[in-house]
C-alpha cells in the first residue's frame, strides 16, 4: 500500500497540548470558517500536530483535536487515514516519499528507488537505524513535469531525479548542506527540458537555457 510504513513497536504518548504559540495558529485557521463550521479547520490542525511532535500525529493529537473542534473523534481519524501527507507512525528525521505514479515510474522512480534503498541500507517502508530517513512510496505529488519526483517532510519537492543526483541530496540532507529544491537538473521552474522555445526575449531576459534553431 502507498506511504505504508513496516510496523516497528513504538509507544503512543498519553498526552498532547498543543503549544501556546500553535495554539495561536489554531485558532487563526478555526476563525477562517463561519460560526459551526469550524471541523473544517481539521487538515491544518493535523499539520500543526505533525509538526510539533517531531512529524508524526498521535491519538491523543487527534482527541484533541477533535475536542477543540467539537467533532467526533472518528472523523479526525478518517481524514488522518485518508492522506498520505499525515504520518500516524514515529519518521525519520527525513521522511522522503517517492511518487510511483506512471509519470515518475516512466521517467526512472523505480531506478531512483533502488539507489536510494542500496545508499542507505534500507527498503521502502523502512527507517535507516540511525533515524535519519525513512522510505516510503506515494501516488502523484503533483509534479509530474519535472518527474521523477521525491517530496521531503511535506515541505520540498526534489525533482528531475536520477539514480546520482538523488545521492547528492541524501548526503546533502545528512550533512545539512544547503540544497537546492526543485529540479535537480537545472531547469528552470517546469520548462521543457530542451530549453525555451517561444517567448525568445523573455527568455534571455530571465536567463534560461535557448534552444538552438533547427533543433525544435
Ligand atoms: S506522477 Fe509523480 S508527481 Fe505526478
Amino acid at each position: 500500500m502507498a506511504g505504508s510504513v513496516h510496523k516497528v513497536p513504538f509507544d503512543q504518548p498519553k498526552e498532547f497540548k498543543f503549544s501556546p504559540e500553535n495554539m495561536k495558529l489554531v485558532e487563526h485557521h478555526i476563525a477562517k470558517y463561519p460560526k459551526g463550521r469550524q471541523a473544517s479547520a481539521v487538515m491544518p490542525l493535523l499539520d500543526i500536530a505533525q509538526r510539533q511532535h517531531d512529524n508524526w500525529i498521535p491519538e491523543v493529537a487527534m482527541e484533541e483535536i477533535a475536542r477543540i473542534l467539537d467533532m467526533p473523534r472518528i472523523k479526525v481519524f478518517e481524514v488522518a487515514t485518508f492522506y498520505t501527507m499525515y504520518n500516524l507512525e514515529p519518521r525519520g528525521k527525513h521522511h522522503l516519499q517517492f511518487c510511483t505514479t506512471t509519470p515518475c515510474w516512466l521517467r526512472g522512480s523505480a531506478d531512483v528507488i533502488k539507489a536510494c534503498e542500496r545508499h542507505l541500507g534500507i527498503k521502502l517502508g523502512e527507517t535507516s537505524a540511525d533515524g535519519e530517513f525513512t522510505m516510503t512510496d506515494v501516488e502523484c505529488l503533483g509534479g509530474c513535469v519535472n518527474a521523477p519526483v521525491v517530496q521531503r517532510n511535506g515541505d520540498e519537492f526534489y525533482e528531475d531525479l536520477t539514480p546520482e543526483n538523488v545521492i547528492a541530496v541524501l548526503d546533502g540532507l545528512k550533512n545539512g548542506t544547503k540544497l537546492t529544491v526543485g529540479s535537480q537538473t537545472g531547469r528552470k521552474t517546469s520548462m521543457g527540458q530542451a530549453g525555451a522555445t517561444s517567448l525568445i526575449d523573455q527568455a534571455k531576459s530571465a536567463g534560461v537555457k535557448i534552444l538552438e534553431e533547427g533543433k525544435k
